[in-house]
């Protein structure tokens, strides 16, 4: 038995050590150009998943889907996301490959999770990932209109589409300055 309890002790004093000379060492890659281990992935994912679907706030997205409302959408998207995630520019944007997770391109691939669930994301973060907690910075309102917009962006009536390409931002701007050695998703939104 004394044995026994001498073993785990042992066992988690190794582990411990292991964890610290990890932190310490500097032999954990932090890069953002170093994609996570398919386990990291597949966890941190699931952990996302699970978390945003448990907090999410049980409504139904309230924005009235007119064409001012998703033009309104599209400005603050175009503002505040399409640096990232593509826009009226590029719909696939040069960033991003450049995060780790990469970033989902949210107009070339319309997500369809419930918009309640995108609310949350958006309003809160994923923290270590790149992507901000809103909060504060735009209203619920105004995200629950970006959210509309995502999800009506293949389907836009007529002048609040031509609003949207009016506003095409710089995404496909930063292909000139980072040449993307693997990938060339950004250069297509650049001559389009
Ligand atoms: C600086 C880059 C950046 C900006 C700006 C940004 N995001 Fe993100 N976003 C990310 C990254 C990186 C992820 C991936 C996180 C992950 O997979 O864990 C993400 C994920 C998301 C997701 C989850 C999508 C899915 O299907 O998993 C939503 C929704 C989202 N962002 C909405 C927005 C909105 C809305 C804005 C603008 C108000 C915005 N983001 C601005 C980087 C950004």
């Amino acid at each position: 038995m004394r044995s026994f309890i001498v073993g785990v002790f042992l066992t988690l004093l190794g582990l411990a050590c292991g964890v610290f000379a990890v932190s310490r060492f500097g032999l954990y890659p932090i890069g953002a150009d170093n994609p996570p281990s398919g386990l990291e992935r597949a966890l941190a994912s699931r952990a996302m998943d699970v978390y945003a679907d448990k907090h999410k706030p049980e409504m139904q997205n309230p924005t009235q889907i007119t064409a001012a409302a998703l033009t309104e959408g599209a400005e603050e998207y175009e503002g505040h996301c399409a640096f990232c995630h593509g826009g009226a520019k590029a719909k696939i944007s040069p960033m991003r490959d450049k995060f780790n997770p990469p970033v989902p391109q949210l107009v070339h691939q319309i997500p369809h999770d419930p918009d309640n669930w995108l609310f949350w994301i958006t309003k809160h973060g994923v923290r270590m990932t790149g992507m901000p907690a809103w909060d504060g910075v735009i209203s619920d309102e105004e995200m629950w209109k970006i959210i509309a917009f995502i999800k009506h962006s293949d389907k836009l009536p007529p002048e609040a589409a031509a609003a949207w390409q009016k506003l095409a931002s710089t995404p496909g701007e930063i292909e000139e300055h980072t040449p993307d050695r693997h990938e060339h998703a950004g250069r297509q939104g650049l001559t389009r």
